[in-house]
């Protein structure tokens, strides 16, 4: 091919960007198995789309405020978008603006990477009751995404109830938690600090339903808990059995350090903090209780049992209790949603696909959550990402992308701007960045979110400055 090869990526997150990175790949080129590799032998023009007017998808809107250093990944973004060949449209919704019909015709190869934007049920009575939220939809609220900025986050009860033992359900129980005056520094969005400044929630009880040594969490993650300012951990006592070694055999080094962390919250004095996360295990979600609001929650024990092969199971018991709460968080997994004109497999919330390969669609690729489901961090996507441009390079090399009437880069520009003209291109992202970034340094913060579309189109001109307290 005389031209360069023209690829679309949906999603501005991790797995998008860092997709855009290996094509367009940087001096040295890409380590695969500890060294340096050149993937790339031909020139390449990335368009990267986003529905937001915003970049790095999960970075901005998922990362808790509260752990800026997770966020560094975002420079490596700024770089790979800095590099010849980059265009970002914003604002562009793909299934919307634009169909992917259409822009597998425009290019030669599409990659999404549109992440996981759903969630998933408890499958309970009570689920829809006001009050019962999606972890998800309150992460999104704090972190100033713009689709969730005015949804009712009812703060007044003194117990939160958060269902799930993962990384997610301890970020959201940190920043119910932390004293205001550290979140102050962050950059959570204004309306979020607002109703946490005016909160009345003293407890966050974190419900596992399996035992404390299934817990999702991370190591690192559980033991920030132990060093919160302010609050006291509970780990409930009776969860933990006095001989691990008995009850589980070998225990690997990851769980050994996940039990003693455990153990060392269980049974040391309580500080006596104003604000608690209990950690209590081996517990079922039943139903959320209420008439319209969420006014309890019934669970049920679990216990662990061995069958006659020695391996543990979870069973339920009949024990049940109620919780007293007003507000219940189901901190229970994220789950792709199906792109019109794309297949979808509903079980585990993905574009079906072959290392990154679009089941029964030639030049189509995915990459990140929706290829994967919703699981890793930041890094993981970068070999995702890399192995799906494997594959998309490979094909191009073996001549099996079908030649479309490829469109030209101006071509693309002008029919985008026509169907959305409040297009946000990287140029109108930068002044975004530099706006939010500016405000926030008078206010001794990284960044001060805006949180509105339209607000963000007006920044995205680089005309007058947002005022500081823009909301
Ligand atoms: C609450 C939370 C906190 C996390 N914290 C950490 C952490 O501290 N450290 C860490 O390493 N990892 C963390 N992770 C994991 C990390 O965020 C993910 O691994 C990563 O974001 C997944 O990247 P992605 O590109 O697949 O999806 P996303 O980050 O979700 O990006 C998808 C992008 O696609 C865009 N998009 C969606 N649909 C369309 C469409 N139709 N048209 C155009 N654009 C579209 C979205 O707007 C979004 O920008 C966290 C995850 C969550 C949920
Ligand atoms: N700081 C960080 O690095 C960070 C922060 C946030 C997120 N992340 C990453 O983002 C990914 C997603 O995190 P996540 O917390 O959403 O998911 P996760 O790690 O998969 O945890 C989901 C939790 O929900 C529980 N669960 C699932 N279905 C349930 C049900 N029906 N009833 C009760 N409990 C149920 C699971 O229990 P079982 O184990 O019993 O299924 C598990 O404890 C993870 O890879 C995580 O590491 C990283």
């Amino acid at each position: 091919m005389s031209r360069p090869l023209r690829v679309a990526i949906v999603g501005a997150g991790p797995s998008g960007m860092y997709a855009a990175g290996h094509l367009l790949e940087g001096p040295g080129g890409t380590y695969v198995d500890g060294h340096l590799t050149s993937l790339v032998d031909q020139p390449v023009e990335v368009d990267v789309f986003d529905r937001l007017p915003t970049q790095w998808g999960l970075v901005r809107h998922g990362v808790a405020p509260d752990h800026p250093e997770k966020k560094l990944a975002q420079t490596v973004f700024e770089h790979i978008a800095a590099r010849p060949g980059f265009r970002f449209f914003g604002n562009i919704e793909i299934g919307n603006h634009v169909r992917p019909q259409e822009l597998s015709q425009w290019y030669d190869a599409v990659v999404y990477a549109v992440g996981a934007s759903g969630d998933t049920a408890m499958g309970i009575p009570g689920e829809d009751l006001h009050g019962c939220l999606a972890a998800r939809v309150f992460v999104a609220w704090y972190n100033g995404h713009p689709d969730y900025r005015d949804i009712e986050v009812d703060l007044s009860h003194e117990r939160v109830v958060v269902i799930g033992n993962g990384n997610v359900a301890l970020d959201v129980a940190r920043i119910l938690t932390t004293p205001i005056a550290l979140l102050e520094r962050t950059d959570i969005a204004d309306h979020a600090l607002e109703a946490l400044r005016n909160s009345k929630v003293r407890e966050v009880m974190l419900l596992g339903r399996r035992a404390h040594f299934h817990g999702a969490f991370n190591n690192p993650e559980l033991e920030e808990l132990g060093v919160l300012d302010g609050v006291d951990i509970i780990v409930e006592h009776g969860d933990l059995p006095d001989n691990h070694e008995a009850v589980l055999g070998e225990l690997d080094a990851t769980t050994r350090r996940k039990l003693a962390t455990l153990e060392t919250y269980a049974n040391r004095p309580l500080a006596g903090h104003d604000k608690r996360i209990v950690l209590r295990f081996l517990t079922s979600p039943i139903e959320v209780l209420g008439e319209q609001r969420v006014a309890g929650l019934l669970v049920s024990r679990n216990h662990l049992e061995r069958d006659d092969s020695g391996r543990l199971h979870v069973r339920p018991t009949s024990e049940e209790a109620v919780i007293d709460t007003g507000l219940v968080l189901r901190a229970i997994g994220y789950c792709g949603v199906p792109l019109p004109g794309l297949p979808f497999d509903e079980r585990f919330g993905i574009i079906p696909n072959v290392e990154g390969r679009v089941r029964g669609m030639p030049a189509t690729y995915v990459t990140g959550w929706i290829k994967r489901g919703p699981r890793g961090i930041i890094g993981t996507n970068k070999k995702c990402a890399r192995d799906t441009v494997r594959a998309l390079l490979a094909d191009a090399r073996s001549d099996t992308l079908p030649n479309t009437g490829t469109l030209i880069g101006t071509d693309v520009d002008r029919i985008l701007r026509q169907r959305q003209p409040h297009l946000i291109d990287q140029l109108g992202w930068l002044h975004i960045d530099d706006k939010e970034r500016a405000a926030g340094r008078a206010a001794g913060r990284p960044r001060i979110k805006i949180t509105e579309i339209d607000q963000l189109v007006a920044a995205a001109t680089g005309e007058p400055a947002i005022p500081a307290n823009h909301g």
